[in-house]
């Protein structure tokens, strides 16, 4: 049964919240501890679907995982010590769950069955299976690309040296995760710096992890192998994928003044900020601060004007998550914004690129797909009034609530359900700050 809500136009949204915590590094977390000897304590892990699933097949793995005191505590199993689950290992709408796995279980002798929901199963896995079937995973029966799969695992995977045909730090991940069970040096060369969340947990757990600036502005990221890891203390940062929500429906909303604590500042996710600072945005960090390896800091984040922006395709793996967001942004802006080079959206929870012009054409804003560019006319208010299709995407979802708070006329999403996959507090914290829904 589909959940539709709506925006109602709202001014001054005020007030302090917490978003809650990196989803990213939330799976990570959890990966890791079952890979390392020991306990693991978590603190700010993420409690959304995303990440529930990824604890429930780290669990079906033979790591123990529990609630005590607020935090999650992991007791991992090594590396090379997981076992063969007996069920289907079900991942819901976790593209970053389900790839990283692979990985994980590509070291393992055990076979695994993969699966997820509709949105998943249509998401491309030949880009984590290309490389971990070079190092020795093997696929049982057919030949698929897609989900649900059965793979085969071995402790025998061999090291490999693998250019990323697409700058993805999942795919990064999985071959990183799977290096870890190889003897020797496993490296990963990226065209663009991706999400190091990988590389910073592994050094935090005591791998060997090195990582090289090339001269065409990648890295080469290696990880020796046979590692041992030991469990750590983690604590997780606010999400900016999420707190970039909140930051636009605060410059939109006239009036606005809101500040956000612990949001993650690591510099291959801050591309959204570095953007709408470009946009003439006011997003004033506060408190720059390094908290369990990771820079956190508070931003406090007042309404104003906007401008328009070109934004360059390097910038995507930044911000990779926050194009739906950026592009209602740019609705309320002044003039033409282009976003260069978002094949990679096509390939999201849902078609982000499409389901996204397509909400802003709804909500009465002109938009152009050019190849691979997204170009959205700003006239510097939204009419709104639409009712928008999200396609089972969280992030359409509440990229088009936050335009309906700052437009003319309610907007309405057709479906919320998908929300609670990566911010199941977004309403509640929202109407928190003052934010009005119906
Ligand atoms: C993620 C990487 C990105 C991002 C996703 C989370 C991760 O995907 O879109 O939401 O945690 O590694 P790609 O690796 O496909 O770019």
């Amino acid at each position: 049964m589909s959940q539709p809500l709506s925006a109602v136009p709202t001014r001054a949204l005020a007030g302090t919240i917490r978003v809650p915590g990196d989803k990213s590094i939330s799976h990570r977390a959890l990966l890791l501890g079952a890979l390392a000897i020991g306990r693991t304590r978590i603190t700010g892990l993420l409690e959304a679907d995303d990440v529930m699933v990824t604890a429930k097949a780290v669990a079906a793995l033979g790591a123990e995982i529990r609630h005590l005191n607020g935090a999650i505590e992991v007791t991992g199993q090594g590396v090379g010590g997981l076992r063969a689950p007996t069920e289907n290992l079900d991942f819901g709408n976790s593209g970053t769950g389900s790839r990283l796995m692979l990985g994980v279980v590509a070291g393992h002798d055990m076979q695994a069955r993969f699966t997820g929901d509709a949105s998943l199963r249509r998401r491309p896995m030949n880009r984590v299976l290309n490389p971990l079937r070079r190092m020795g995973l093997s696929l049982a029966g057919d030949d698929r690309e897609t989900l649900p799969l059965t793979v085969q695992g071995t402790p025998d995977l061999v090291p490999v040296v693998y250019p990323l045909p697409v700058a993805s730090a999942q795919v990064k991940s999985a071959v990183l995760l799977a290096g870890l069970h190889a003897p020797g040096c496993t490296t990963v060369i990226e065209p663009l710096p991706t999400r190091d969340h990988t590389e910073r947990m592994l050094t935090h757990f005591g791998a060997e992890i090195s990582v090289r600036d090339q001269d065409d502005g990648g890295r080469a990221v290696s990880v020796r192998g046979d590692a041992e890891l030991a469990g750590a203390s983690i604590t997780i940062p606010g999400d900016p994928s999420s707190a970039a929500f909140a930051i636009a429906a605060a410059l939109i909303c006239e009036g606005s003044d809101i500040v956000l604590k612990g949001v993650l500042m690591n510099p291959t996710r801050s591309g959204f900020i570095e953007t709408v600072h470009e946009m003439g945005g006011d997003v004033e960090m506060l408190d720059l601060r390094l908290e369990g390896g990771e820079p956190v800091a508070d931003l406090r984040v007042r309404a104003g004007a906007l401008q328009s922006v070109d934004v360059c395709a390097a910038r995507a793996p930044s911000m990779i998550d926050e194009y739906p967001v950026l592009a209602v942004l740019a609705a309320f802006a002044q003039g033409e914004t282009r976003m260069r080079g978002l094949a990679e959206l096509r390939v999201k929870e849902s078609d982000r690129l499409t389901a996204t012009a397509a909400g802003l054409a709804a909500s009465g804003v002109e938009t152009v797909i050019d190849g691979d560019d997204l170009v959205v006319i700003g006239k510097g208010s939204v009419p709104g009034g639409g009712m928008v299709e999200t396609h089972m995407d969280h992030r359409i979802a509440m990229a088009f609530l936050t335009l309906g708070l700052g437009a003319e006329q309610p907007v309405t999403v057709d479906d919320i359900g998908m929300i609670a996959t990566s911010f199941p507090s977004f309403v509640p914290l929202m109407t928190k700050v003052g934010a009005q829904f119906r």
